[in-house]
């Protein structure tokens, strides 16, 4: 099972309770509110920041809360400790591996260079239809990034953003997970529980026929705060 698959079972277990109550979320602060539809949103680089773009930080913004929470967690506190036990745990993913942390690793983001090229399969054309790209263009699927291999677009003229691009790949950094694969069952060797998986041959991520670990075409995201505390520590 796939970690994002066990997020959603997760995730159903607490709506399927939740369908007969709808879960209530605490309200924003209606006077924060409307000062957010009336002010512009775009942050001027060189401009301070007004009242409400300060107000609107994530930092001072709760995490919204179902009011009825009390419903499904007995014990917060422990909630929480399980919470980040498990997004350590390579338990979790489907071949015993992966962890949350494998690809939140880094202050949240992901830092690994080797194998995390995803091709532009988000590629839609001018109506929007989906029109994926499957090749890679900066490297194969193994491909270990280098600082030479930035920006994917280069322009001819690195000042003049009208000037002939002399490399356009669409290829994305991203972050790598599991090898292609289906569930076969749960297996116990020596009382250790884990899972049965059958590779399924991978049109996309496969090096000379052979499933590599695919990788999702965005990186993951970071956290700013998490990330100067680490620069901090560093120091
Ligand atoms: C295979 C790599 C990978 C694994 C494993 C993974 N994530 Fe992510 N995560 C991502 C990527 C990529 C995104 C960004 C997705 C997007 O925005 O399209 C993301 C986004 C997120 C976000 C949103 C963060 C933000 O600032 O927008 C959260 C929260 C998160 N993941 C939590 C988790 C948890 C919890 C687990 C483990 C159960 C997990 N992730 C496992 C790659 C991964």
């Amino acid at each position: 099972m796939k970690i994002h698959h066990l997020l959603l079972l997760l995730s159903l277990a607490v709506v399927g309770r939740a369908q007969t109550e709808l879960v209530k979320l605490e309200p924003i602060d209606p006077a924060l509110e409307a000062a957010v539809r009336a002010e512009p949103l775009e942050v001027k680089p060189d401009e301070p920041l007004t009242e409400v773009q300060k107000k609107l930080s994530l930092r001072r913004v709760p995490a919204p809360r179902p009011s009825n929470i009390a419903d499904f967690i007995q014990d917060e506190k422990s909630a929480i400790v399980l919470g980040k036990a498990l997004f350590w745990d390579t338990q979790v993913s489907s071949d015993g591996v992966q962890a949350c942390a494998s690809c939140h690793f880094h202050a949240g983001a992901d830092n690994r260079s080797r194998g995390q090229l995803s091709p532009g399969l988000l590629l839609v054309d001018s109506s929007g239809k989906p029109q994926p790209d499957r090749s890679l263009r900066i490297g194969a699927m193994i491909h270990q990034l280098a600082a030479g291999d930035f920006p994917f677009r280069r322009l001819s003229n690195p000042s003049d953003r009208g000037s002939t691009p002399i490399r356009d790949a669409n290829d994305v950094v991203g972050s790598q997970g599991v090898r292609n694969s289906d569930f076969g069952g749960l297996s116990r060797t020596s009382g250790v529980i884990g899972e049965i998986n059958q590779l399924v041959a991978d049109p996309v991520f496969n090096h000379g026929g052979k499933n590599v670990r695919r990788v999702s075409p965005r990186n993951s995201p970071t956290c700013r705060k998490q990330l100067k505390k680490e620069k901090k520590k560093n120091s």
